[in-house]
């Protein structure tokens, strides 16, 4: 049986997991309304991996015979200055659920729970990923600058990405 402190911090996590979906699936719809398909398409590929990382703790919880609550998911913004900000809004948002992540370390750590401490390895890897994925984007945005042609060349190896399922273990 699962702690219950820890419980509800993982169903707190499946939330935010969540709301991580919602916010790059607005992020899809935006890079689509501005004529970017390759970014639209990248954004939709990291929401699918966002409904991943909610149903990994999902099924986690149950499995641990808990029993999962499905809170609300607040509203995404919709719109973003440039791709640079939305970028730069990812990266913000990455550097949240990492701590998120590292804070429910501390609570397996402190409640011996070592089930969850070693789900958790999988969340901190896939946190160092998805941070230097954010920050490679920057910088090729940063050197794009306001040049169309380089917008436009991103754009089409970003339309490369494909969904990978996780493993729900
Ligand atoms: Fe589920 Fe983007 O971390």
């Amino acid at each position: 049986m699962i702690d219950k402190d820890v419980e509800e911090e993982l169903n707190k996590q499946i939330n935010e997991e969540m709301y991580s979906a919602y916010l790059y699936l607005s992020m899809s719809a935006y890079f689509e309304n501005i004529g970017l398909k390759g970014f639209a398409n990248w954004m939709y590929v990291q929401y699918q991996e966002e409904m991943g990382h909610a149903m990994k703790f999902y099924r986690y919880v149950q499995e641990r015979g808990g029993k999962v609550r499905l809170y609300a998911i607040k509203e995404p913004p919709h719109e973003w200055k440039s791709p640079l900000d939305a970028f730069e809004q990812t990266l913000k948002h990455e550097k949240h659920i990492t701590e998120c992540i590292n804070n429910l370390v501390d609570l397996a750590e402190k409640k011996k729970d070592r089930a969850t401490f070693n789900l958790l390895q999988w969340y901190i890897d896939e946190q160092v990923e998805e941070e230097a994925n954010d920050e490679e984007i920057i910088a090729q945005l940063k050197l794009i600058g306001d040049n169309g042609q380089g917008l436009l060349m991103l754009d089409r190896e970003l339309g490369q990405r494909t969904y990978t399922p996780i493993n729900q273990g």
